[in-house]
């Protein structure tokens, strides 16, 4: 499609359809950049419905900029917990503190300065920019390179360079950008909602009579990827270890790996399945352990399959029981044990805890 011959006819389309079957949702019929921002961000996270409960909580608690940059980052990452990702949540965090320091706590209103946030990219700024300020960017996510793939037939793969950059340059072309904001909102919705990845309402679809894919017959064939992303297996073994039925340990995972600042039992992670035997007999298991000759195991949850964005975590938990504290121990933080909750833990910690209760 040409730039000379910009079709409006789409995005009338999209906008009329939208307009009587969006879903009416908290962070919708705000011009407020900071709830928008917000909601984005959960959004790359989760599905609409549970964002929801996460969006109401996190702005209640956080209610603008200033709250949220004022708040300690453990509270932060508390009203994350569940939602994973938690680099995300961090980010957040920091990018409300640098719009306190550098534009004197007012959300930036140039595209350029939205960009520039921790955790803003091309994406989330389009966001911001068009729902709250009507900004001609367009917002190219997972719904849009659908919806823009089946409409014209695209067989570029979307996770090439190429294939974003014309994407990218489509979206452009089929936004009426004088009503980005709302177009925007619409296309990402009938993404979600019609145009979906299995069966899409194509008997109903407003946009039948222009799509390739509907003619050719190729509608779940697209969108095209290059390249599949490799999972990963990961061995954990975690000890829920209590001293005199008071004391728990917990340590706070470091940076360059899942759930970065969060709180969880003694790990030995290893690179095969193992079984209790086995892994007492390793060198972690033993300097864990050190000094303690007692040592009960009074309840274990096994083989429980956690489930990440590219990893697969195959854990294993132990509960132990001790009444002398080895020095093994002596690097973790001694919680009393019904404190655990209070510290932001990750989901399958939270899991565990709810099956063991
Ligand atoms: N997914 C990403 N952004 C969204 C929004 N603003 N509304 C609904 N779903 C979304």
């Amino acid at each position: 499609m040409l730039q000379s011959n910009k079709d409006l006819n789409i995005s009338k389309q999209l906008i009329d359809w939208y307009k009587d079957n969006k879903r009416e949702l908290p962070w919708r019929n705000t011009n407020d950049p900071y709830l928008i921002w917000v909601s984005e961000i959960i959004l790359q996270q989760t599905r609409v419905n549970q964002g929801m409960d996460y969006f109401l909580r996190f702005t209640e608690r956080f209610p603008d900029v200033k709250s949220l940059a004022n708040a300690q980052e453990e509270e932060v990452l508390k009203y994350w917990q569940g939602l994973g990702y938690y680099s995300r949540a961090r980010n957040l965090h920091a990018a409300a503190k640098s719009i306190v320091d550098k534009f004197n706590g007012f959300f930036p209103q140039n595209y350029q300065d939205i960009l520039s946030l921790k955790g803003v990219g091309e994406y989330t700024a389009a966001a911001i920019g068009s729902f709250a300020w009507n900004m001609p960017y367009p917002v190219v996510d997972g719904n849009v390179f659908r919806v823009l793939s089946r409409l014209f037939g695209i067989s570029e793969p979307i996770d090439s360079g190429k294939g974003k950059k014309l994407f990218n340059e489509l979206a452009v072309q089929v936004m009426d950008s004088e009503k980005a904001g709302i177009h925007n909102q619409a296309i990402m919705e009938f993404g979600a909602l019609h145009c979906t990845p299995f069966n899409p309402q194509c008997l109903f679809c407003p946009l039948v009579d222009k799509c390739m894919a509907y003619t050719t017959g190729k509608v779940t064939q697209y969108p095209v990827k290059q390249q599949k992303i490799k999972n990963r297996n990961r061995y954990f073994h975690y000890f829920h270890i209590v001293y005199n039925n008071a004391y728990t340990y917990l340590h706070r995972r470091g940076k360059k790996d899942i759930w970065q600042g969060l709180f969880e039992f003694p790990l030995i992670e290893t690179e095969t399945p193992m079984d209790f035997l086995e892994l007492k007999e390793t060198k972690p298991f033993q300097t864990l352990f050190n000094g303690i000759t007692d040592l009960a195991v009074s309840a274990t949850l096994m083989n429980k399959k956690h489930v990440l964005s590219h990893q697969t975590l195959y854990t294993n938990f132990y509960k132990i029981e001790i009444d002398t504290e080895g020095n093994g121990l002596s690097g973790y933080l001694k919680v009393p044990v019904g404190e655990i909750e209070k510290y932001a833990i990750p989901r399958l910690i939270h899991i565990y805890l709810e099956k063991m209760s």
